[in-house]
């Protein structure tokens, strides 16, 4: 028993349903609301994902959990309110941001992501690692996607609390997403204990590939299977589906979603110009080891094949070198 984690927890179940029925209920929520809804929020997900609302106050939560006889310097410690730097007053840590629960795996409220209204930095504000919250360790929605993520022993990966709340709507159930860290090893080991394979579904910008590159080998050396959602565009998941809707997500990105091999090809494609012959060669030196390694010849068939007909080179020149680079390969293990 734990009596300091058990009033913690509690102080942030009550401050959750306190921002919830801020944003939803009164004229302090209605700018916040308005901003959901131009978004494509609908009510229903608003509610399911317990979204809020923390108002453009100094202490309307202090004095919130103070009626109701909770500790301030429990609540500060615990990541809810700030001390003034003068070490007077506590203050409300969330201030005008749209608030998103993070809760653990059994549906208990341990943390929040605050994000801004329209423009401005930070982005997302979130609560500091506390007793309850260890960003390393948690993945947002996944007490609610357990029993999809269950079922189909796959796991979707996405970056952002939008992405995972719209692919909800259109139809993804095991959706989780990490809180504004990468993904770790500690991620990686805890999405092994529940799943066979993990579909990463990033941004489609720069950063969002970049990332898909730099998680698929924490995850392969779980011993996860990886596919690979690819975005164009540069859209992320939830501005996908605004966009197109979500069937064609479903269809295209989810449905679509490509092997690790063959997202790597896409991925080393977009820094040269396979018109000029330079180009060209310095692409196939880069993919030809990625085929190399792969362990069988099938496989290797397949993409070579397709780089053949993409670059205009013979299959048989490709498969040459593809051999001398997995003999070489070979040699040196
Ligand atoms: P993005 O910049 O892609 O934000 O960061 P987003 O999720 O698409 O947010 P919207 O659609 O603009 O509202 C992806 C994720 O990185 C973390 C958050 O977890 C965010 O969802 N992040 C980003 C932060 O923690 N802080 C930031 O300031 C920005
Ligand atoms: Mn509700
Ligand atoms: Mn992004
Ligand atoms: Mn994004
Ligand atoms: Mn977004």
């Amino acid at each position: 028993p734990n009596p300091e984690r058990d009033r913690l927890l509690q102080a942030y179940e009550w401050t959750a349903k306190f921002y919830h029925y801020l944003l939803k209920n009164t004229e302090h929520g209605k700018a916040a609301m308005d901003y959901l809804r131009q978004r494509g929020f609908t009510d229903k997900m608003i509610d399911l994902f317990q979204i809020g609302y923390a108002p453009d106050t100094w202490n309307t939560l202090v004095q919130f959990l103070s009626r109701r006889s909770f500790d301030l310097e429990e609540a500060e410690k615990g990541g809810l309110l700030t001390k003034r730097s003068d070490g007077g007053d506590y203050l409300d840590r969330f201030r005008d941001r749209i608030m998103f629960p993070i809760h653990d795996r059994s549906g208990k409220v341990i943390a929040f992501a605050g994000r801004i209204l329209g423009e401005g930095q930070p982005k997302y504000l979130n609560s500091p690692e506390s007793k309850l919250f260890n960003k390393s360790r948690t993945l947002y929605n996944l007490h609610q996607a357990r029993p999809s993520i269950r079922k189909s022993r796959q796991i979707v990966l996405f970056e952002g609390y939008g992405d995972v709340i719209s692919a909800w709507e259109a139809g993804v159930q095991n959706g989780v997403a990490t809180m504004g860290t990468s993904l770790t090893e500690n991620h990686a080991s805890l999405m092994k204990t529940m799943a066979d394979e993990v579909l990463v579904c990033y941004d489609g910008d720069r950063a969002g590939q970049a990332a898909a590159m730099k998680v698929i080998p924490l995850l392969e050396n779980v011993g996860l299977n990886i596919r690979i959602a690819v975005l164009s565009d540069g859209l992320d998941p939830d501005e996908f589906i605004r966009k197109y809707g979500a069937e064609r997500f479903m269809r295209q990105i989810i449905e679509g979603a490509v092997s690790t091999t063959k997202f790597k090809l896409i991925y080393l494609k977009k820094n040269h110009i396979l018109l000029e012959e330079d180009g060209k060669i310095a692409y196939t030196k880069e993919v030809l080891p990625i085929i190399a390694v792969l362990p069988s010849s099938t496989e290797r068939e397949v993409y070579l094949r397709e780089l053949s007909s993409e670059l205009q080179l013979s299959f048989d020149s490709l498969k040459q070198d593809c051999n001398e680079i997995r003999q070489s390969m070979q040699k040196n293990m």
